[in-house]
Order: structure tokens, then sequence, then C-alpha cells
């Protein structure tokens, strides 16, 4: 009998921290990997161990604090990747190990230089490894959709004999088009003889815009498993987005016909906690997650909605969660009242985390009356701090006006020791992060910078987010939050000196 259920592969710690300037540090990652299970995903990709030393600890932190869900590690077919993957996965409740190699003849021949049975061979090789030390195996031909369909179908056959539960066909370049791609997945299904229970799976790059109507058509054509990154993260232009397919799923299940164990009244929550953490912001037209998704402007569309919903939503935002999330906290609402709303959103501290929280807290709620779920997420980020604080700002002070040179003078901690410079720039920002960097002395350039109010009124909170590239290749996102836009600068500038030197220190290869 046809399974009815889709399972959920997750990939936002793995795929979509290969984002420009996502990368998450191990405790942010257990920080989502915890609201994933909260969620309802069945498989979280935590991570490619082999790659750093940072990829390996948050797989197995991942492991040990995940406990229902399956935890996934990926790795090529080499044994020290499949070893490796299986270390970090010491203590996952339900490990699974992901391996893949690429498939199609554009890699084969200019990545990999190898011939098709050398693919071959390592694919059954890798595979038989992997179920020597777990019995749940996955296995990916990347770049399948521009694969041989042939060669993908012999070689779908094989890593089912050598035991792969789960075979993956990614269109790793979001080539495909639907129709297409439908059929390029009922192919596989219908002439792989052994395919018997085998889960067919899907993993849709979004480079033409097509990666979750790929999905769905291949789910409408034998896939039974889809991967997808919250907030549609990932590679270039993206994953399939855990949300959009979820929702279509449920919103079309009269035309589909498919369910998943998703709660969906977690998906907001789930969004703004990888926004926040990730540092990549929700575009506001975004399906389902953007700002705008249930914002109706025009006259007509407004008159509609209050004489009945269903004229212009065809899915509440209390579907997604979307309403629960406006509670306001004040003065009085106390640590506890605080600590059960971070709890709400996603966030777990340890206890002097909440200390450091609350008194943050209370001075923001002294300076605005009420403080909204988006002031908290920017307190939390700004003050908990995901990687250790070498660097800290201890003091600045500008002097700027029409008829100056802006002119900053900052005292940093570095370490242990305590430095003071000054510089002058072309507004008091590029004076201020000029004097930090004459302390510092990194090769940092300087991308976006943005600006934003969480809330709204000039006494509201500013976030600021940078994107700091180091030595052409390591993009880093820096973020600072207070209600002064320049001290937000400052401390934006500084958490991404501190992920740098995190990163430097932790990186292997
Ligand atoms: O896009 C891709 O092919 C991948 C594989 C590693 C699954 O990310
Ligand atoms: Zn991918």
């Amino acid at each position: 009998m046809e399974k009815k259920r889709i399972v959920i592969f997750d990939t936002t710690l793995r795929d979509g921290e290969q984002s420009p300037g996502a990368s998450l540090s191990v405790k942010e990652k257990v920080q989502i990997a915890i609201q994933l299970e909260r969620l309802g995903v069945d498989i979280i990709e935590a991570g490619f161990p082999v790659s750093s030393k940072v990829q390996f600890e948050a797989v197995k932190a991942c492991s040990s604090e995940v406990r229902n869900t399956i935890i996934a590690g990926l790795a090529r077919t080499l044994e020290k990747d499949i070893k490796s993957a299986y270390e970090s996965l010491g203590d996952a409740a339900h490990p699974r190990i992901h391996t893949f190699i690429a498939t199609s003849p554009i890699h084969m021949k200019h990545k990999l230089h190898k011939t098709p049975d050398e693919v071959m061979k390592m694919a059954v090789e890798a595979v038989s490894l992997a179920r020597s030390y777990v019995d749940d195996v996955e296995f990916s031909g990347e770049d399948a959709f521009r694969s041989d369909p042939v060669f993908l179908k012999e070689i779908v056959e094989a890593v089912i004999d050598a035991g792969a539960g789960t075979v993956n066909i990614p269109d790793t370049v979001g080539y495909a088009i639907p129709s297409e791609f439908g059929a390029f997945i009922r192919d596989i299904i219908e002439n792989v003889p052994n395919i018997g229970d085998t889960v067919i799976s899907v993993h849709c790059h979004n480079d033409l815009g097509l990666a979750v109507a790929n999905s769905l058509a291949a789910i409408q054509n034998g896939a039974r498993q889809v991967e997808v990154a919250v907030n549609g993260l990932g590679e270039r232009a993206g994953n399939a987005s855990l949300e959009e397919i979820v929702m279509a799923l449920k919103g079309r299940h009269d035309y589909v016909g498919f369910d998943t164990a998703i709660n969906t009244k977690e998906i907001y929550r789930t969004s703004h906690l990888v926004s926040n953490l990730s540092g990549i912001r929700v575009q506001p037209n975004k399906a389902i997650v953007g700002a705008n998704a249930f914002a109706h402007e025009a006259g007509i569309h407004v008159d509609g909605l209050l004489k009945a919903r269903s004229t212009y939503e065809i899915m509440t935002p209390e579907a997604i969660g979307l309403t629960d999330m406006k509670i306001v906290l004040g003065r009085h609402s106390g640590k506890h009242g605080l600590q059960k709303r971070l709890e709400d959103m996603g966030y777990i501290l340890s206890d002097s985390e909440l200390d450091a929280a609350f008194e943050r807290f209370l001075v923001v709620a002294d300076k605005k009356k009420e403080v909204f779920d988006e002031d908290l997420a920017a307190i939390i980020e700004d003050e908990i701090h995901s990687v250790p604080e070498y660097y800290k700002l201890d003091y600045f002070h500008i002097s700027s006006g029409s008829s100056t040179i802006p002119t900053s003078t900052v005292k940093l901690l570095v370490g242990d020791r305590v430095e003071q410079k000054s510089a002058w720039g072309d507004g008091p920002v590029d004076a201020t992060l000029k004097a930090i960097n004459s302390i510092v002395g990194m090769p940092i350039k300087l991308g976006e910078y943005s600006l934003r109010a969480v809330t709204a009124g000039t006494e509201a909170i500013g976030e600021v987010t940078l994107k700091m590239t180091v030595n052409d290749n390591l993009i880093i996102t820096g973020r600072g939050a207070s209600t002064d836009i320049l001290e937000a600068s400052a401390k934006a500038y500084v958490d991404g000196l501190n992920k740098i030197k995190y990163w430097q220190d932790t990186r292997e290869n």
C-alpha cells in the first residue's frame, strides 16, 4: 500500500549553514536542533563532521541533546569521512550516516577526475562501510539530475544492494523544471528493480526559484522524503523551503494527499530563531514567514477580509503560530515571565545567561514601556555570546557634527589587556570601526552594513548586522543591538571579530 506520509529531512544546519555568512557556532546549532525537534522534523542533518572541528563538535552536541529525532552526519564516500561521521554521531539515539558522491558526467570528469566505474565502486564501498557502523544509511548522487539516467539507475540499484535505506536524488544546481523532475523521479522508481521499500528522497536547490515546485512534483511521482531548510537557506539561492513545502502539503492536502509530522504552529518561531541566529533576514514578501505574508494593503482586500477571512487568506496566521508571538512583557513581568517567554521563543539559557538577559531586559523595559518578542530576540543575541568574547568593547567616545571631522576613541579589552586608539572617518560609524580595527589589525573587508529598528518608535532597539570578509574567503556576520545605534555598530563589529577569531582558532582543514 502507498505510504501517505512525507519524511521531512531538515538540512538547515548543514546545507543551510553553507549560505554565505550564515556560519553557526556549536551552541547556536544545538539551540536550532532543539527547536527543529519541537517543530517535528523527522531528520536533522546537523553538519559535515570531517570538514572542521566545529562541524564535528556540533554534530556531537546535537547527537547528545536531541533524543527523539534522527540525527544525520554528512560524509563523502571516503573512509575518513564515514569514520568521522560515525564518531560524531556516537551519542545519537537514532544516528544516520549520509554519504554522497557526484554522479553527473560534468562532476565526475572535472571535479572528481574519476570514471563512472570508479564512482560506482566508491559509492558501494562507502555504503557498506557506513552500514557496518549504523543501520540507517542514506546515499546521495550529487548532481543526480544532470546524470546519465541509465548510470544513475545502476548506481541506485547497487547502493540499495549495499544497504542504503534511503537514496537521495538531488537537483544540486537547481536546473530542473517540475514536470521534467517528476518524470525523472518516476523513471527511477519504476525501473530500479530492487527499489522495494527504499525511500526515494529529493534535495532541490533554488537557482531558478523552482526548488519547492520540483520537490512537490517529485512527491507526486513517488518521492517520500524531501530535504528542506528553514527559510529556504542553503548554498547559493538556497534549498527548498521547509515552511513552503509543509504548508503546501497541509493547505492542498485535498489535491496532493500527503501528511507530515510537522507541528505547523512552531513554524514561525523556528523561522525567527534561524533568522536571528544565522543573521540572514527573511525577505518581507517571503511566502509563509515573511513580514508581509499575512499583511493586506489594498482597500478592496481589507474589505473582503473583514467580511470573511477566506476571501484573501488561504491559511491563517495562527496555523504557523504567528499570533502567539505578540505577547508583550513589561518591567513587572519578572525573571520567570522572561524565562518562560524566552523558552517559548526557542531560547534555552543557563542560569547565568538568564541573569545577564534579565539585567539587560530591565534596562530596555525602563526605556520602552513594552518589550516585544523582537526586542527580546535582539537582547538575547546581543547578550548571550555564542563564541568566547576575546575582544570586548569597554568604552567609546565620538565627536561628530556638521562642521567637525568625525573622530572616535575606543577602549577595547583584548584578552586580558586593555587597548585604546582613536581614528577619524567619513562618519561616526566609520571612525569607530576604524579605531577598533587599528587595535585589532585584521585584514577585514566590510560588505553589507544594515541597520534595523526591531520595533517601531524612536526609543526602539536598533540592530546592526555587518558582513565581514577576512582574507577574501571567510564571510562572517557580526551583530549588535542597542538603543544607541553607534553602540550597536561597534558591538556588531566586535561580535564579528570574536567570531572570526573563533573560526580561525577552531578550523582545522
Ligand atoms: O546539493 C547537493 O547535492 C547536496 C548533497 C551533498 C546532498 O547538498
Ligand atoms: Zn545541497
